[in-house]
């Protein structure tokens, strides 16, 4: 193959899990399934410049900001992936990167940070071995985001994506993402809000490389890897459906066992602040108040996802997060986005 100096950009989406991926085998294997909705406006967007035949090393800026610590993760990275990219040691790269969400919220940025270089690795990968389908184009940058960071894998798909062997979905994988199929999912689930409570906006008391490590020792992580497996059943059933209240009943419990999970380690961790528990609080009070379908979900930090569909009830719940539920934000703040497909 002929390498030659190139420039691409690529943009990715960040994603949120409704059954959560914690705990992973050697090579990036998750211990069980996960199903995610990706957040269509939460995206990282990535030059990078490849330099052809000069000694392999790696430049990164953040926002601008030169960023060393995250240049060491990239090349670590590459070097980690050689072998599926045999070009990829053979030059220098710059990479710029620029989040459309704030960096302190919480949100996945690992996920939509990794997608979109898989996503320029296989645009430069086309340059070197030729045009794959776009089908496997995505699929091997599904597979090479996972390897970056595991969750990264399920941004390269619109809509419900799934990672993870499940005997519920047709073709998933340890490997790679595969999209839930559109036509098992009822309409109401189609066009999603999400917004995001800025409940804290310090470091993360854990990462999640820490997360994932101390479910290799947690007593109940056998039975919780299980327990994932086993929500895909009632989780197809509810897609198709629509059963809403189902549904809510599912998310929240599969993020307060990601909390509990870690609560249950040794070392134990809190990842939830006072902040956090008022505003669950609040909105079981509001939901057995008004029965409207206004619910939670976490990441493995303090900062709470709002979900509630647009099925006609969403100024009243909107209202109502702007009136009582803001005041729980350090700085009042709230990403919002809504996941059309
Ligand atoms: O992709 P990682 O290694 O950062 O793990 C992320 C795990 C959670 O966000 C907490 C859950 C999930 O499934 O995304």
């Amino acid at each position: 193959f002929t390498i030659h100096n190139q420039t691409v950009s690529e943009s990715c989406p960040s994603n949120i899990a409704l059954i959560k991926y914690w705990g992973k085998y050697d090579n990036q294997i998750p211990a069980n399934p996960s199903i995610s909705y990706t957040l269509n406006h939460c995206k990282t967007n990535t030059s990078m410049e490849f330099l052809a035949n000069e000694p392999f090393s790696v430049q990164t800026f953040l926002a601008g900001n030169e960023e060393v610590k995250f240049a060491e993760k990239i090349e670590k990275y590459f070097k980690n992936i050689e072998q599926y990219l045999p070009w990829i040691l053979k030059g220098k790269y710059i990479i710029k990167t620029e989040n459309t969400f704030p960096h302190s919220s919480g949100i996945a940025s690992s996920a939509s940070g990794f997608g979109a270089i898989a996503k320029c690795l296989m645009k430069l990968d086309a340059g070197f071995s030729g045009d794959p389908s776009e089908e496997e184009s995505s699929r091997k940058a599904s597979f090479l985001a996972r390897l970056g960071s595991g969750s990264a894998c399920r941004s390269l798909y619109n809509g419900l994506v799934v990672w993870g062997i499940s005997d519920e979905v047709e073709g998933s994988s340890d490997l790679f993402a595969v999209k839930y199929p559109v036509a098992e999912i009822h309409d109401v689930f189609k066009n999603f809000n999400d917004w995001v409570l800025l409940i804290h906006e310090g470091q993360k008391s854990v990462s999640s490389t820490v997360g994932h490590g101390l479910m290799n020792t947690n007593p109940y992580a056998e039975r919780r890897f299980q327990e994932a497996r086993e929500n895909f059943v009632p989780m197809k059933e509810i897609l198709k459906s629509g059963n809403m209240e189902e549904f809510i009943r599912l998310v929240e419990h599969e993020a307060l066992t990601l909390h509990a999970m870690m609560m249950m380690s040794d070392p134990a961790f809190i990842l939830m602040k006072t902040g956090t528990l008022e505003v669950i609080n609040k909105i079981w009070d509001f939901r057995r108040e008004t029965g409207l379908a206004l619910f939670f979900t976490l990441d493995a930090g303090a900062n709470v996802h709002l979900l509630f569909p647009n099925d006609g009830s969403e100024e009243k719940i909107k209202t109502f997060i702007e009136t009582e539920l803001l005041q729980h934000t350090q700085k009042n703040g709230v990403v919002k986005d809504v996941m059309k497909f």
